[in-house]
């Protein structure tokens, strides 16, 4: 059985206090649960929620990271830095990252190397534009945007990649992909794995779909086979929302 995964992206929400609080009644609502649930706070509160957390069933993730070991490049984390403070697992290649910061597929890849030979676990996003669902491209982008990024890790590497579909036109705008549009890119993603590797390491991976994940749809997209939980922007930054979406999966 795949591991089925609820994570918490924050973006770049909740200053130290907020976050500390939030934690506290995430740690108090959080149900009993079979998947894995992680939060992923900006920067300078992942040490504090960390240490939070420490103990407790609610991981922790940042939401970026360099590809360099250390040096000159000013406002930017290794992953050295987050390993020491006991974060092991970093989201890589959000929309908002290719969009806003211009990350691109190239530079991508090296982050992702970085991550891998570091030993950590790497939430991969991506996902089409609306004008690129709406031109019919989308399954072909997606290729594109996996093959360029990940398909020349070494199969071992596989054991430490999850990936999130996250359609760029369903994130933050309250529209979601129906669970049969989910469903269908999904499976798409696991066979473009098990081509470019084998069966076995597409059946393994974990797959999140994340854009606009509520209690209210959560259950329904979770249900599809391929969908392996959530990577859930704003409703993870209400308690009683995101513990409603991890009681869902
Ligand atoms: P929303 O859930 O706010 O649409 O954000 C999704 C997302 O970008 C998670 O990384």
């Amino acid at each position: 059985m795949r591991k089925q995964i609820v994570a918490g992206n924050w973006k770049m929400n909740k200053t130290a206090s907020e976050t500390e609080s939030l934690l506290t009644e995430l740690q108090g609502m959080l149900p009993d649960t079979h998947a894995e649930v992680l939060v992923a706070p900006t920067f300078v509160n992942l040490a504090l929620a960390s240490r939070q957390l420490e103990g407790s069933a609610i991981g922790v993730s940042a939401q970026n990271m360099h590809f360099a070991d250390s040096g000159a490049f000013t406002g930017e984390i290794s992953a050295d830095m987050l390993l020491a403070i006991g974060v092991e697992t970093v989201i890589l290649g959000h929309s908002e990252r290719r969009e806003h910061f211009g990350e691109d597929d190239a530079l991508l890849a090296k982050k992702v190397q970085q991550a891998v030979s570091k030993g950590m676990r790497i939430i991969f996003c991506f996902g089409e534009l609306l004008d690129q669902r709406k031109a019919g491209t989308h399954f072909e982008v997606v290729a594109s945007q996996l093959k360029q990024a990940l398909f020349d890790l070494p199969e071992a590497a596989w054991k430490q990649l999850v990936l999130a579909y996250e359609p760029v036109w369903a994130i933050g705008t309250g529209e979601t992909a129906t669970p049969e549009q989910a469903q269908e890119m999904h499976a798409h993603i696991r066979n473009l794995v098990a081509n470019a590797y084998t069966p076995a390491v597409a059946d393994a991976v974990t797959i999140l779909y994340g854009g606009s994940v509520k209690p209210g749809n959560a259950g329904d997209i979770f249900s599809k086979p391929d969908v392996d939980g959530g990577l859930i922007g704003g409703a993870s930054l209400n308690a009683a929302d995101f513990t409603a979406i991890v009681a869902a999966i």
